[in-house]
């Protein structure tokens, strides 16, 4: 077994490490837990590493991105375009028609003016997309996580915006092929879990009926759990699969035989138990009454938008430093990253034992939403490198890079189309 100091030795501090086969085990228990049959779509926006989203694919785990980086990623990954389903609020015309060109024709739209970009790219290829609707509905009462839907939000349709101008969804170039719902994130406890997605299929039984809309695909989203940079294990979840099962019996009973074909949306619960950060102590020191540990990793590197205060606060509760030779009581200390931000704090007053400079932390639980949602850019430090294991074999180490260059002002035709160059995970 390759050691944490090994890994680091042979590639670097700071260094994520994503382990495979604890990716292949979270989309068996995710199968396990969902009724059958039904779809799983990986959202890239967790990770977009092609190495994971490969290893999720011959899992059979489809994959939903939000934009070019993460197409590229996809299609790097051995996607066919023809499976993907493109999502997310904002969608230009350049993007849209990018996707188009590589083959996508499934859409999640979050607006009519969405949709009636989408009918413009598709038709400019000759091509229909198959829209699903992102269905903005008052969620279940009393459900604990991040919510993404239920009030004013950039995010999905209203209902009553959505009946009053039902007449908008006739866009030409597209065909409105389901519903889609991703209400909540990060769900707290299965029973919440499981009231929401049984109110998004009976909310989706009515609209059918109410709009006259086709329902082939209803895309449930999730919100399934996993713990984020503390120790912790991700849920198990016993009930979720008969109690839907029974509720989709009820509202949609042609779904047993695809009409409409289930499908849920995961990230964290799939990518983010595989992942951990090692970093490297560079400073300790004494500051009024507290101490404070320099790690060579920050917000640059983890929970960056949390950093910034505008998400869930950042509370790491990394692992080590191991010293059995000499072992020492656990004491509070403060863990800061090398940006010059006093946002750039992973944690504040973890107990941990006499670190030291030098030390090796490992950060647990931190494969979904590391270091794509973090603030790269910011202070110009290189991205820590990227290693994929399988059991003992490490199978891939990439760095991320961004990088300048130059470019010439669009002209002509392709001043419609400039063509920044896709992104490449
Ligand atoms: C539409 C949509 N799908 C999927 C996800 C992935 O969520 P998670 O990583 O919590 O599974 C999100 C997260 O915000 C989302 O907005």
């Amino acid at each position: 077994m390759v050691t944490d100091p090994e890994l680091v030795s042979a590639y670097g501090s700071p260094l994520y490490v994503y382990d495979l086969a604890r990716v292949r085990a979270a989309a068996q228990d995710l199968r396990e837990a969902l009724p059958q049959p039904s779809r799983v779509y990986y959202s890239l926006k967790a990770n977009p590493h092609p190495g994971l989203v490969a290893a999720l694919r011959r899992g059979g785990v489809h994959a939903e991105v939000t934009s070019r980086g993460e197409l590229a990623a996809a299609l790097e990954a051995g996607h066919p375009a023809g499976e993907l389903l493109y999502s997310g609020p904002g969608k230009v015309p350049v993007e849209l028609d990018e996707a188009i060109r590589a083959g996508v024709r499934a859409f999640s739209t979050e607006s009519f003016g969405d949709l009636e970009r989408i009918g413009a790219a598709a038709a400019a290829h000759g091509a229909v997309a198959d829209c699903v609707l992102r269905i903005n509905a008052a969620g279940a009462p009393g459900t604990a996580g991040l919510r993404m839907t239920g009030g004013p939000s950039q995010f999905g349709f209203d209902l009553d915006w959505l009946a009053k101008d039902a007449h908008r969804l006739l866009a030409p170039g597209t065909r409105v092929v389901g519903l889609h719902f991703f209400p909540l994130t990060n769900a707290a406890d299965e029973d919440g879990l499981i009231a929401e997605l049984a109110q998004s299929v009976r909310t989706a039984a009515q609209l059918r009926d109410q709009l006259g809309i086709q329902l082939r695909l209803l895309d449930l989203g999730g919100g399934f759990a996993c713990p984020y940079a503390t120790a912790g294990e991700r849920p198990v979840y016993r009930r979720l699969r008969e109690a839907l099962a029974e509720v989709l019996d009820e509202s949609l009973p042609g779904w047993r035989d695809g009409e409409p074909v289930v499908a849920f949306e995961s990230g964290r619960y799939l990518v983010g138990d595989s992942g951990r950060l090692l970093c490297t102590v560079t400073d300790v020191k004494p500051s009024r009454g507290s101490t404070y540990a320099v790690l060579d990793a920050g917000i640059n590197h983890l929970g960056g938008l949390s950093g910034l205060g505008r998400l869930l606060p950042l509370r790491a509760q990394p692992t080590g430093p191991a010293r059995p030779e000499e072992p020492e009581p656990a004491a509070p200390v403060t863990l800061a990253g090398p940006l010059c931000t006093p946002a750039d704090i992973l944690a504040r007053a973890v107990e941990l034992p006499g670190v030291r400079s030098g030390d090796l932390l490992a950060v647990p639980n931190a494969g979904a939403y590391g270091l794509s949602a973090s603030l790269l850019g910011f202070l110009g430090h290189p991205a820590p490198a990227e290693v994929l294991t399988d059991g003992d074999r490490v199978v891939s180490a990439t760095r991320l890079a961004l990088r300048r260059h130059a470019l010439e002002p669009a002209t002509g035709a392709s001043a419609h189309r400039p063509e920044p160059p896709t992104v490449r995970r």
